[in-house]
């Protein structure tokens, strides 16, 4: 899978959902998160991202790897919907990304 990191918190600039061939990408309050079973690798997204947010699995930089299980996390409540579209933004974060102080880009 691929994993959404810092850089996307409180910024959200979505165009790697423009991206994505299977609606994998899901809209938190503060960030966007991969859905870890849904995300079938092809990569469309990382390129896409103006502040190289998106990581493989294997390559998420160290001070990042909280975020592969955020982007875990994020589902334990929802599943497995199959498309973010039909789920919308949702307010919801999880660790750390839940509690790191406001962002500025
Ligand atoms: Fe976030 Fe980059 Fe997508 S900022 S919303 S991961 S394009
Ligand atoms: Fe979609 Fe990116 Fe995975 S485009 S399928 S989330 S690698």
């Amino acid at each position: 899978t691929y994993v959404i990191a810092e850089p996307c918190v409180d910024l959200l600039d979505k165009a790697c959902i423009e991206e994505c061939p299977v609606d994998c990408i899901y809209e938190g309050g503060r960030m966007m998160y991969i859905h870890p079973d849904e995300c079938v690798d092809c990569g469309a997204c990382e390129p896409v991202c103006p502040v190289e947010a998106i990581y493989y699995e294997d390559d998420v930089p160290e001070q990042w790897t909280a975020y592969t299980k955020a982007n875990v996390d994020f589902f334990d409540d929802l599943g497995s919907p199959g498309g973010a579209s039909k789920v919308g933004k949702t307010e919801m974060d999880v660790e750390p990304a839940k509690s790191l102080p406001p962002q500025e880009h």
